[in-house]
This record gives structure tokens, C-alpha cells and sequence, in this order.
């Protein structure tokens, strides 16, 4: 099933490969633009044959990056660069995807910070500013305006950055969100408007990164995400990519697959099709979560890191005849 192609609404990935989006801090002029690495790192992975690639969080206003170095979409200046990213990934054969994110409380950028409550991650963070409504509204239609910059830039897909105890997340979980408006009384609001006003502008497939865990005995668990979402499915969103944890500090107990009962459940649970991440390095092990119906779509992280022709290694394990980059077939 690994190498099988899948389709979500009009487009079709030539594999169920997927590399996890992975911030590079690679923008030495410190403007948010695609830089050479950026062109070369993503291209690569296409060459490899990964089927759908998604670049790292991308930061939809320059309060909202992790770091000053972090790649931007709050600026049509952006989407120079990003058009020419996409081209060179899809004349590849490659699918490729964008993650809009803000950093909320997270962001290490001088400036203001902001988040829902006022709550310093740790010690060695600062405290963000409590979102007022007006800020709510600006960072929504900040995403908005990332979406329609990601459509100009020719993106096939879009995820939503609602994990590792970004902003959106910070809003989603009771440790981060204390609020007693209607933003705390029901903490799935800013990310159903985030939703909704990505709709608006963006009709092709929607994904959502989340945390399906707090590791916390006050944070939430899988099964408060199967009834999230339930409700993201119902507003549109097509695949519910499952991470886990980064929303308060926590030990976390890590060995190969250890997200993948997440995906399954959440799978299972509320019917939707989900991407198992974390852990997941060889051909066997993805292809195990593939037939067992634990998720619909493989991301790889740190193993495509190391070896960008990951597809051929995987593929060869599984005895699989993988067609290789015209150029190259003398060598594959
Ligand atoms: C260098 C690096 C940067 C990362 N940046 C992001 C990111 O931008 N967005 C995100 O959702 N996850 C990010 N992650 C997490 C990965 O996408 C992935 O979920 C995690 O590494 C676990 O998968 P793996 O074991 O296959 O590496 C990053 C991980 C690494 C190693």
C-alpha cells in the first residue's frame, strides 16, 4: 500500500509518502523568503520520490515565526519565491504542501508576543501579551491571506498548524487557554474560524497538524481530539495529521510508532482519514500501518533527513520495483 497512489478531492499523491514539515531556520536575511537551501532541501526529497511534500512551517505574520529565520507567508513579496519552490517540486513528480502556522507563546522574535492567556511556556520564555479580539481577528485573517498567498504560489495542499503548542494549540488546550470569553468557553472556536475563513479562499485539500496529547492529568488526550475532529471533519478538513505533545513541558516517553495508536484511533473514532508521524523509519513498519487501517498516509521526518532517497530504500525492502528519475536509471 506504501507505493499506491491516493487521492484527496482533485489531486492525487503517487505514493503514500509524506515528508513531515520540518522548519529549517535557513532564512539568513531574516525575511521570511526562500533562500537556496529551502529550493535544493525540498527539491531533493521530490527527486527522491516522496509523493506529497510539505514545507515547514511557514509563518502567516513575522510575530508568529519560531525564529527570525523561519519562512514567511504574511507578505505577497513571498510569493515569488514559493511559486518558484513549488514548480521545482511538482516538475518532479512531487506533490507539495504548505504549513501555516504562528508561534504564539512560542515565538522567539523580538517584539511583542501573543497567545490566549498570558502564560509563559517555562521559565526561560517570555510571557505572551492575552490576545485581544482585535488581535484574534488580525491573526485570522492573517491566515486567510496565507492560504490565498499559498493558492498564488501553486501548493496542492494546505495544513493548518494546531500542534506542538503553537497558537492555535495554545488556544485548543485547558493549560494554555484561560480565557472567559466565548475564545475560552469554547476552545475550539479560533481554530473552526481559522477553518472557515481558510475556506474561503482555499477549495483543495485541508489538512490539520495536532498534538493528540498533553502528557498532562490536566491536558487533553486522544479522545478529546476524536471530538475535535469530528468537528473538523464536518467543516471540511480532510486529514488529520497526528502528532503529539510540546503544549506544556512533559516527558515524553518515545519508541518507534509511538503516535501511531493516535492516528488509529482518532481514525477509527471519528472517521477520517488520518497521517501517522513519529518514529516511522522503515518500509515494513510504514506499510504495517497502511494495511492494518491505522492511518492513510506515512509522514517521515528525521529519516528523509538523513537518507532524501528514503522512498528507494523503502520500496527496495519491500520488494517493490520503484521507477526511478530518468537520469539516475543507470544507478538505481
Ligand atoms: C529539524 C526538525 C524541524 C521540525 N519542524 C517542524 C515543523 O516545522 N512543523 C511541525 O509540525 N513539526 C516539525 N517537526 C516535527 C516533525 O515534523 C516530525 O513530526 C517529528 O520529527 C517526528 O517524526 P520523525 O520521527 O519521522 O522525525 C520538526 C522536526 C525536526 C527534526
Amino acid at each position: 500500500m506504501l507505493f499506491s497512489p491516493y487521492t484527496i478531492r482533485d489531486v492525487t499523491f503517487k505514493n503514500r509518502i509524506v515528508m513531515s514539515p520540518m522548519c529549517m531556520y535557513a532564512c539568513d536575511r531574516e525575511d521570511g523568503t526562500v533562500h537556496n537551501w529551502h529550493l535544493i532541501h525540498y527539491a531533493s526529497r521530490a527527486v527522491g520520490q516522496v509523493g506529497l511534500i510539505i514545507v515547514e512551517a511557514t509563518a502567516v505574520t513575522p510575530q508568529g515565526r519560531i525564529s527570525a529565520r523561519d519562512l514567511g507567508i504574511w507578505n505577497d513579496d513571498h510569493i515569488d519565491g514559493l511559486r518558484t519552490l513549488t514548480s521545482l517540486v511538482r516538475e518532479q513528480g512531487a506533490k507539495i504542501g504548505i504549513q501555516l502556522a504562528h508561534a504564539g507563546r512560542k515565538a522567539m522574535v523580538a517584539g511583542e508576543i501573543i497567545a490566549p492567556s498570558p502564560l509563559p511556556f517555562d521559565e526561560t520564555m517570555r510571557t505572551p501579551k492575552e490576545m485581544t479580539k482585535a488581535d484574534i481577528e488580525e491573526t485570522i485573517h492573517a491566515f486567510q491571506q496565507g492560504a490565498r498567498r499559498a493558492k498564488e504560489a501553486g501548493f496542492d495542499v494546505i495544513e493548518i498548524h494546531a500542534a506542538h503548542g503553537y497558537l492555535i494549540n495554545e488556544f485548543l488546550s485547558p493549560l494554555t487557554n484561560k480565557r472567559t470569553d466565548e475564545y475560552g468557553e469554547n476552545r475550539y472556536r479560533f481554530l473552526s474560524e481559522v477553518i472557515e475563513a481558510v475556506k474561503e479562499v482555499w477549495s483543495g485539500p485541508l489538512f490539520v497538524r495536532i498534538s493528540a496529547s498533553d502528557y498532562h492529568p490536566d491536558g487533553l488526550t486522544v479522545n478529546d481530539y476524536v471530538e475535535y475532529a469530528k468537528r473538523m471533519k464536518a467543516q471540511g478538513v480532510d486529514l488529520i495529521d497526528v502528532s503529539s505533545g510540546a503544549v506544556v513541558p512533559a516527558k515524553i516517553d518515545v519508541y518507534p510508532g509511538y503516535q501511531v495508536p493516535f492516528a488509529e484511533t482518532i481514525r477509527r473514532e471519528a472517521n477520517v482519514a488520518t497521517g501517522a508521524v513519529g518514529l516511522i523509519t522503515s518500509g515494513r513498519q510504514a506499510e504495517e500501518i497502511l494495511r492494518n487501517g491505522r492511518a492513510d498516509l506515512i509522514f517521515i521526518g528525521r529519516e528523509l533527513l538523513r537518507n532524501p532517497y528514503w522512498p528507494k530504500t523503502a520500496a527496495n525492502e519491500l520488494g517493490i520495483q520503484l521507477e526511478a528519475p530518468k537520469p539516475y536509471v543507470r544507478g538505481w
